[in-house]
């Protein structure tokens, strides 16, 4: 039997211009280089100039994984962005993008997980094609979680930073096997009973404004092992694989102490482990494309590898998915 597998043709990257060091927020916030880099081994972080949306960000992604495709904005079925900053309430930022990449046909719409929108997006991108629905679509994450944190708020400030990355990818025959190359599965869960731990205090149905992220660190960073793991053994039994076959883990970028649990408990050492926390801080779901294409341009991820893939964020939302690049 023939089956339908999403691969990955392309991928892109953008990161605001200005970097901004723990040091520079240490001069207006009662906080220190020291403590941020040893409680979530973040050192910088790019913030958006203002005049720079979300959809600008995740348009200068979507043209250079355009470009490594090979592809024209033509052979896009559809384009799928994943945040929780689209630049207006409505229409979505994925609709926004589609009209500067010049596209008129096909669709666009967002997928709102926060940091775990890439994952979501993902698996929507990869049962459309599955489904047949849709041959070569454009999944993007991209954020400005500078516009929506509470500059006051130290304990929740300094995590977070902007960026987008985007993939293309498209339909391809094979045999359904773990050896063939693309998305072998995807897994995504939620449970909305943890609203209170990880949520923004506003929204257009209630209070009419933005709001600011609100946080429970160590509730979250308590759900995120116990969920993620949860989400990686998911991805190992529906591939038929076990940890000693994964040849990169790309988790969403929040803590690098969740990122070495995480990889503790694949048995992987760090250097099967792609981190860009340190320079990106947490870019929410624009994390995990942005380090899919770092390491793939700099040739540490090659075709064939299988990667593994994890995030969880804010409801709480969670999910993993195995991919061979
Ligand atoms: N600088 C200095 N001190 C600080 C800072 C800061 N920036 N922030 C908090 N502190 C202080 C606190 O006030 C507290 O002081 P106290 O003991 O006098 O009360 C102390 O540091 C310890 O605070 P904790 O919150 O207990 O510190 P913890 O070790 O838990 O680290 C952190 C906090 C980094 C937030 C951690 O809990 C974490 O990473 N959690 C997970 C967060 C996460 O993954 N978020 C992303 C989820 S994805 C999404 O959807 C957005």
């Amino acid at each position: 039997m023939r089956h339908l597998r999403a691969q990955v043709v392309g991928c892109g990257a953008y990161l605001p211009e200005r970097v901004v060091s723990n040091e520079e927020l240490s001069h207006r916030l009662d906080t220190s280089d020291e403590w941020i880099r040893q409680r979530t081994g973040i050192c910088e972080r790019r913030i958006a100039a203002d005049d720079e949306h979300t959809s600008h960000l995740g348009l200068q992604a979507a043209r250079a994984a355009l470009e490594a495709a090979g592809f024209g904005a033509g052979d896009i079925d559809l384009i799928i962005v994943a945040t929780s900053t689209p630049d207006q309430t409505f229409p979505a930022t994925a609709t926004r993008i589609q009209a500067e990449l010049g596209m008129t046909r096909g669709a666009a719409f967002d997928v709102q997980a926060v940091c775990s929108g890439f994952v979501y997006a993902l698996a929507v991108a990869d049962n459309f094609i599955r489904a047949g629905q849709s041959r070569n679509v454009l999944v993007i994450g991209a954020e400005t979680f500078s516009r929506i944190l509470d500059w006051e708020d130290r304990s929740t400030c300094v995590l977070f930073g902007d960026g987008a990355g985007a993939l293309v990818l498209a339909a391809a025959e094979g045999n359904g096997k773990a050896e063939e190359r693309g998305v072998l599965s995807t897994h995504i869960y939620s449970d909305g009973r943890h609203n209170e731990a990880l949520y923004v205090d506003g929204g257009p149905g209630s209070t009419r404004t933005v709001g600011h992220l609100r946080m429970e660190g160590r509730e979250v960073f308590r759900h995120a092992v116990v969920r993620m793991s949860q989400a990686i053994d998911a991805a190992l039994d529906a591939g038929g694989v076990t940890p000693g076959d994964i040849d990169w883990l790309v988790p969403h970028q929040a803590n690098i102490r969740i990122i070495e649990a995480m990889a503790k408990r694949l048995n992987l050492p760090m250097d099967r482990v792609v981190v860009t926390v340190d320079r990106h801080a947490n870019t929410s779901a624009a994390s995990i494309p942005l380090a899919l294409c770092e390491a793939s341009g700099d040739g540490r991820i090659q075709a064939g590898d299988l990667i593994m893939i994890e995030a969880m964020g804010g409801g709480f939302t969670w999910g993993s998915a195995l991919v061979r690049w």
